[in-house]
């Protein structure tokens, strides 16, 4: 912690869609209630994205706030990594969409980062090293997710936990102490059948001759929730110790904890096992639901506007997703 890093998060920017739908509005739909989606999960209601919203509108939404935020141009931007799993298209990258909604120049490299829900953070920890190699200068690193779009909307255990919605950083040169301190991304891809898309891809392609809508649950997102619960307790909590341990930090040298909102029951176990009140984590997930790669850049955007997030905090990033990944970063402001 001794010197100054060399890079920064200059500015926070976020896109929630205007549709709400809440918990009551899906009870209407599948077989669940309010009182089992908030007391299992937290959440009350999410975002759902209109036609218009497209994972690519979301993230330019997102990424004009943080530019204004840091008072960076996109002319000045020279990398756009997104981080998602549900693109506009399978190709091209939703990262050149956003290039050109924005006015990024040609000269940028634009691509798209799939780490499911751990996206942000291999997103962040991407555009930090290729900033270290001294290549670049400013570059935006966006969540944006439209998970809706990917839901079986029949499946009770699926579809109330997810929501849509994008979060953007401008990365850039750090100015005084605030800076990124570190990062460290996981993987354990033993567990990959555990939370996936089935279809879609080269195994079970979208375009076959007999493709049929007999194949649509293979499109959208299967879980395994329960295994999940406890191996995202024990990612996110080895994570965090991992980082706080590399820079020497005791967890509760961390003003604010920024994690993964995909579960409030996970984010008190993983605040019980760090020995942190809970009041030290940052939590919006009972507006959003788990909005995937989306769900970190929007909970910080949303603290730095809340003042949750001072000039001089450390702020500890938590994640885990599909894959299984999983990661963590250190973050002064
Ligand atoms: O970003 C990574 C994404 N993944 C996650 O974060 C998921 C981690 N897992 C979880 O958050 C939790 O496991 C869930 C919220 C998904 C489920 O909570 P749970 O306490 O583990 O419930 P469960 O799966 O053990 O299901 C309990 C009961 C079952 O009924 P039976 O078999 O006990 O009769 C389910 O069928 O609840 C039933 N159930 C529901 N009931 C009402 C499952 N979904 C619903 C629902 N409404 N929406």
């Amino acid at each position: 912690m001794a010197n100054n890093p060399a890079h920064a998060i200059l500015g926070t920017g976020s896109y929630a869609p205007e549709r709400v739908v809440t918990n009551n509005d899906l009870s209407k739909q599948v077989d669940t209630s309010d009182e089992w989606i908030f007391t299992r999960t937290g959440i009350r209601e999410r975002r759902i994205a209109g036609p218009a919203e497209t994972t690519s509108f979301m993230a330019a939404e997102a990424s004009r706030r943080a530019l204004a935020d840091a008072g960076v141009t996109p002319a000045q931007i020279d990398l756009v990594i997104v981080a998602t799993m549900t693109p506009d298209m399978p190709m091209p990258a939703t990262a050149c969409l956003v290039q050109h909604l924005l006015g990024v120049p040609a000269t940028a490299p634009c691509f798209d980062l799939n780490a499911a829900c751990s996206g942000f953070l291999y997103a962040l920890d991407t555009a930090w090293a290729m900033l270290a190699s001294g290549r670049y200068k400013h570059a935006l690193v966006i969540g944006a997710e439209k998970l809706s779009s990917v839901l079986d909307w029949t499946d009770r255990t699926t579809c109330v936990l997810f929501g849509d919605g994008a979060g953007a950083v401008v990365l850039g040169p750090a100015r005084g102490t605030a800076g990124i301190l570190g990062s460290k991304l996981y993987a354990e891809g033993a567990h990959a059948d555990m939370l996936c898309i089935a279809g879609g891809g080269s195994r079970h392609p979208a375009v076959t001759a007999t493709t049929a809508e007999a194949d649509a649950p293979k499109r959208a997102i299967t879980m395994r929730g329960r295994e999940i619960f406890k191996l995202a307790v024990r990612q996110m909590e080895d994570a965090a110790r991992e980082i706080l341990d590399l820079h020497g930090l005791p967890a509760g040298a961390v003003d604010c904890v920024v994690p993964h909102q995909a579960n409030l029951r996970i984010i008190d176990a993983i605040a019980q096992y760090l020995e942190l009140p809970t009041d030290r984590f940052f939590v919006n997930l009972e507006r959003y639901g788990n909005t995937s790669a989306a769900s970190i850049p929007l909970a910080l955007d949303e603290a730095r506007r809340a003042g949750r997030i001072q000039p001089g905090h450390t702020t500890l990033l938590v994640a885990f997703g599909a894959g299984l990944t999983y990661g963590s970063a250190l973050v002064r402001w």
